[in-house]
């Protein structure tokens, strides 16, 4: 058998790290250590009681089948409806497209967008996924740093001085993954005049805390990709179901790329995305209450590990640490806590270069969890840095 080379483009891509180490302690879980898992964005909840009570009833009813590939249409109605609401925009259903997962949609867009050697621009620290997805599709991603003592905001300058003729796009997420940011509406609206698409990631969106809002560029600019799904509002990570706001002119080309590449997303997930808008608010209200616990708590903790933390999140669930007092290969310094401590982090590197030296911790995890994984630290990282001295 000949084997043939598998392609450069893969070759090239970099491993989802933070998910890499949430395996290895899965694999390690399996072989019966007790692991506390603070690395990835699972919320630790089940989804809203009224989505968990429909799930026998849904796939009862026959809502086990291929749908037509844009979405069910009544969820579209429900997902236009939302939007009215959250963002005051209406789009109609017509410009919807449920999708498996937010990632499918952002996959989406990418492949909409870009042809070999276009640029999308991202601020830094990032969402692990963005500048892979940007590559799969041989586009090559500009990353315009934001800094800590900025409060990770976006400057529209530095954006803009990062525009060239390739750009197809500006991906911005607010409320951000790792650093809890939220963009203010000045740099939301900013952002939205520079003549470039706006793909905006809102899956954070309604997980704020300390009274932030938070402003969609939709409506400011005809380009603009609104990315948006039920994983983390609505706690239904497992159930894949995600969705995409586009421009009327982008249907025809991502109906084509989502009936050739997905045929639809599945149904039953599709008709308890429809239960979870109807019924889920007061669900999602109790999370930010109990996240918002848990955030105060493991900011006290971390910072009591002798972490620094500089900008307190307000919205999302993620703390980022800086931890170059323990060492400045956050990957290995993951693998180290995950080995020694039992205790699964998110590493700064996954996120850019300019988080390197950090390590992501989610308060979505349970409180239980936080408070094990917290004591767990403390001992190793005094070990760690009695070593380091
Ligand atoms: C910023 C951001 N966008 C998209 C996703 C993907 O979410 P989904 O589960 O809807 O595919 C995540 C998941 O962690 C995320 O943090």
């Amino acid at each position: 058998m000949t084997s043939v080379d598998y392609s450069a483009r893969v070759g090239a891509l970099v491993p989802f790290l933070s998910m890499e180490v949430m395996e290895r302690g899965m694999q390690m879980a399996r072989a019966g250590v007790d692991v506390r898992q603070l690395g990835v964005g699972e919320p630790g909840f089940p989804p809203p009681p009224e989505v968990v009570a429909a799930v026998a009833g849904a796939v009862a009813a026959g809502a086990t089948h291929y749908t037509d590939s844009r979405g069910l249409y009544a969820l579209r109605e429900a997902i236009a409806a939302d939007c009215r609401v959250r963002r005051g925009v209406d789009v109609g259903p017509e410009r919807v497209l449920v999708t498996g997962g937010t990632s499918a949609a952002l996959m989406m867009v990418c492949s909409l967008l870009l042809d070999p050697g276009d640029e999308v621009i991202v601020p830094a620290p990032h969402y692990p996924c963005y500048p892979n997805m940007v590559a799969v599709c041989g586009g090559r991603t500009v990353l315009v740093p934001t800094r800590a003592e900025d409060g990770y905001l976006v400057d529209p300058d530095r954006v803009r001085a990062a525009i060239t003729p390739r750009t197809k796009g500006i991906l911005l997420a607010s409320p951000a993954n790792p650093t809890g940011a939220v963009q203010p509406a000045e740099v939301v609206h900013a952002l939205a005049e520079l003549g470039v698409p706006i793909l905006s990631d809102e899956i954070y969106d309604g997980l704020l805390y300390d009274g932030v809002t938070v402003t969609s560029p939709l409506g400011r600019t005809d380009e603009c990709f609104v990315f948006d799904g039920f994983s983390k509002r609505y706690a239904m990570t497992g159930f894949r179901v995600g969705y995409l706001i586009a421009p009327e002119r982008a249907m025809r080309g991502l109906v084509t790329l989502h009936q050739n590449l997905f045929i639809s997303a599945p149904q039953p997930a599709q008709t308890l995305a429809m239960t979870a808008l109807e019924h889920g608010d007061a669900h999602r209200q109790m999370m930010v209450e109990e996240f918002d616990v848990r955030r105060r708590l493991l900011l006290d903790g971390v910072r009591e590990l002798g972490l620094g933390v500089p900008v307190t999140p307000t919205g999302a669930f993620y703390i980022l640490a800086d931890a170059r007092c323990l060492g400045d290969d956050s990957l290995a310094l993951a693998f180290a806590l995950l080995e020694r401590a039992h205790v699964a982090l998110g590493p700064g590197r996954d996120f850019g270069e300019a988080a390197e030296g950090f390590l992501r911790f989610s308060f979505a995890s349970s409180r239980g969890d936080i408070e094990v994984a917290l004591e767990r630290l403390a001992a190793v990282v005094a070990a760690l840095s009695e070593w380091r001295r």
